[in-house]
């Protein structure tokens, strides 16, 4: 019997893509060329190749439009990522199109990133890397690049899900206190003594770091504003490793110049790959390129959850895993 065909939007790494190719007709983006961009061009190369399954990833337009362009053949969109925010769910399900992703697997590389830029925003890893590279610095001085530390400082979790839990736990080898908000409290086993905070009005003033982890959408957007940046601390600092457009830009790089806002560690932009020109100009943020969960082990876990849920849906007849949708 011929083997179900997937559309790969993306350049995967190597020994998932022979994976996916042992099991199906794998019709691979083995450049990572830009087409992925364009949802009618994915809706085409889908229809051209009678595709069972897409395999997309973060940042694909598969918004309604491109759904609704899809051919019948299509039955599962698996997406290379946990987020879904670039996926119409609600357009899948009206379709009968199963949406899968993929879960835990990236919780603590995620959180790894986000304690990278919670450092190098409290120590000014960015500003003095920068230094050393343009042979402008003239040795060790008493008051040079001088940050704060994190130790027996307060960690203010907003979004305490799986990834949120993950950077606690590396937060309190840190000798830091953890608070978090989300919309309810967590049982105590992955609470583990951090503070809850039902209104965002106690939270946000009692905090010295904000790291979020919410997901991206209309609920979310520009949540980190400028009224809820003046209830932070001054001095504090601001981590984004979740979605990009959850933070108000004008208003980030505002706080940052007043020095209202310490530091800033982002790894996710509102209109990726395009960043805020605002951030270019300032020393006190660390600008990442959404490296998120971009370890080997990680993305070849990712690639293993995609080839699972394709594996049940198509070849096996049963219920995907990780649906999303
Ligand atoms: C995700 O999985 O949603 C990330 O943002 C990409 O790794």
């Amino acid at each position: 019997m011929a083997k179900p065909v997937v559309l790969v939007t993306r350049k995967l790494p190597d020994d998932v893509e022979a994976r996916l190719s042992s099991l199906f007709d794998a019709r691979l983006n083995s450049a990572d060329t830009p087409w992925f961009r364009d949802g009618a061009e994915i809706a085409r190369r889908a229809s051209e190749a009678g595709a069972a399954g897409v395999l997309c990833a973060a940042g694909d337009p598969m918004n309604a439009q491109t759904i609704a362009a899809l051919p019948d053949s299509v039955k599962i969109i698996t997406t290379f990522s946990v987020g879904t925010d670039h996926i119409a769910l609600d357009a899948a399900k009206a379709r009968g199109i199963a949406v899968t992703h993929t879960p835990e697997v990236l919780s603590f590389a995620t959180a790894e990133t986000a304690f990278t830029l919670m450092l190098m925003a409290a120590r000014r890893a960015g500003e003095g890397e920068r230094m050393v590279r343009a042979g402008k610095w003239e040795g060790w001085a008493p008051t040079q690049l001088m940050g704060v530390t994190l130790q027996g400082k307060t960690l203010g979790v907003l979004g305490f899900g799986r990834i949120g839990r993950e950077l606690a736990d590396m937060a309190r080898g840190m000798q830091m206190t953890i608070h978090y908000h989300d919309v309810q409290r967590a049982a105590p086993e992955l609470e583990k003594g951090a503070v809850f905070h039902a209104s965002e009005d106690t939270f946000l003033p009692a905090i010295d770091v904000i790291s979020m982890h919410v997901p991206g959408g209309d609920a979310t957007r520009k949540w980190l504003n400028a009224t809820r940046l003046a209830k932070m601390k001054t001095g504090a600092i601001v981590i984004n490793t979740g979605r990009g457009p959850s933070v108000d830009d004008e208003a980030l790089v505002a706080a940052l110049k007043s020095g209202h806002i310490r530091a800033a560690g982002l790894d996710v932009y509102t209109a990726e790959p395009k960043v805020d020109p605002g951030y270019f100009g300032l020393e006190n943020v660390a600008l990442l390129p959404h490296l998120g969960s971009a370890t080997i082990e990680t993305r070849a876990a990712m690639g293993e959850r995609c080839i699972v849920n394709l594996e049940a849906l198509l070849l096996k007849g049963t219920n995907p895993p990780h649906r999303a949708a």
